[in-house]
């Protein structure tokens, strides 16, 4: 069952929902509860005129949809963002990962016992996790559990990485599971841990080619790849893949570094929460725009991390590659284009999200 909640209301604020104000299915209409199909829609926090009025002739309105995820890798730098921003904003959270709670989530379990739950459990492991996902009564999954480098750039990091993201996708495609966020990377381009980088453009977008030549750059574009696969044979899944850049906590890019590194890396970082933010609109975002049913987004800060000028940066380092007709690199500005994910999830990076 589904449970959102439309509280408060600001026209600045909205997401779509078509398919509540045009659907035949609306049964019932309360200031409590409202039934649409089979979901049942509670909480509803405006007046019933008003609700009324959203859904009989408009189609925006500030939704919360209050949710039921299954987060892998809950543990992982990532994920205990993700499960923290996943509760404040009202989901119920089932956290998974093969290692120990984190100490970090270890007051969830006493303090938001009846809407977070841990389980330790080897991905890997493709009933396990059936049995996992089934149990949660999940209707969305947040897949991160991965290992995040190529570690000796044998076998273990892609072997790994291909394994938990098709048993994730797989077992959300037999039981019905629809919704989707799994985190892919920005080393699906040539980036930090390539022997040779090629770039055709600036900024990158999604058009940009995918040509890693490492295998942890290789195990993302696989797990794009499984998402648009499934998605054929399963038409009701939606996939989004979020290409990360480096996820850091609140004004933590290092002011000192390897120059050289910082420049593979195309100076980029990612705010942790609002990384987190885009999962979370990955998973309850209007999907009806969407080109096709698994879709690859940038999501990456628009500025550079160091305080220095990216012309002068993109001179030295990278000064043959062409910069895209309409687009500036200079002053602080970055070198991906997220544009993509503000038109199909409403995701825009923000630092240091206020704590709600
Ligand atoms: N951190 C970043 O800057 C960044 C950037 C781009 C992409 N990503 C991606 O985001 C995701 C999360 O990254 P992170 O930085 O939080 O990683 P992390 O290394 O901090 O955490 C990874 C977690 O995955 C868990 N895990 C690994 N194998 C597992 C298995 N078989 N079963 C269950 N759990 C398993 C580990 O126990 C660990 O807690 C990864 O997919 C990573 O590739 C991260």
């Amino acid at each position: 069952m589904l449970h959102f909640s439309i509280n408060n209301f600001n026209w600045s604020n909205t997401y779509i929902i078509p398919s509540l104000s045009e659907s035949p299915d609306v049964l019932a209409l309360s200031h409590e509860h409202l039934t649409v199909g089979h979901h049942s829609i509670r909480r509803l926090f405006v007046p019933p005129l008003t609700i009324h009025t959203i859904l009989s002739s408009v189609t925006f309105a500030t939704i919360t949809y209050f949710m039921k995820l299954v987060i892998t890798s809950c543990n992982g730098s990532v994920g205990v963002r993700v499960v923290l921003l996943a509760l404040k904003r009202g989901h119920t959270v089932t956290g998974a990962d093969h290692t120990s709670l984190s100490p970090e989530l270890s007051n969830l379990e006493k303090d938001q016992q009846d809407r977070f739950t841990f389980h330790q459990i080897d991905l890997k492991e493709y009933d396990r996790t059936l049995e996992l996902l089934q149990n949660s009564g999940c209707e969305a999954v947040v897949h991160l559990a991965a290992i995040r480098n190529p570690l000796d750039y044998k076998v273990q990091t892609h072997n790994s990485n291909v394994v938990l993201s098709w048993n994730i996708l797989r077992a959300c495609a037999e039981l019905g599971i629809t919704r989707i966020a799994q985190a892919s990377s920005v080393n699906v381009i040539t980036g930090i841990f390539s022997v040779q980088q090629t770039h055709r453009y600036f900024p990158i977008d999604e058009n940009h080619p995918t040509e890693p030549d490492e295998p942890y750059g290789l195990s993302k574009v696989i797990c794009e790849l499984q998402a648009a696969t499934i998605t054929r044979r399963y038409p009701t899944l939606r996939i989004a893949s979020l290409r990360l850049h480096w996820s850091l906590p609140y004004g933590q890019y290092p002011s000192e570094g390897k120059e050289d590194a910082a420049a593979r890396d195309l100076w980029g970082y990612l705010d942790q929460d609002s990384g987190a933010e885009a999962f979370l609109f990955a998973l309850t975002c209007d999907t009806s725009r969407w080109p096709s049913k698994a879709e690859a987004f940038y999501i990456a800060s628009p500025t550079i991390g160091p305080d220095k000028d990216s012309r002068e940066l993109k001179a030295k380092f990278w000064p043959d590659v062409p910069v895209k007709e309409g687009f500036e690199i200079s002053g602080r500005k970055g070198f991906f284009d997220c544009s993509k994910a503000e038109r199909l999830l409403g995701w825009v990076h923000k630092d240091n999200i206020v704590p709600e």
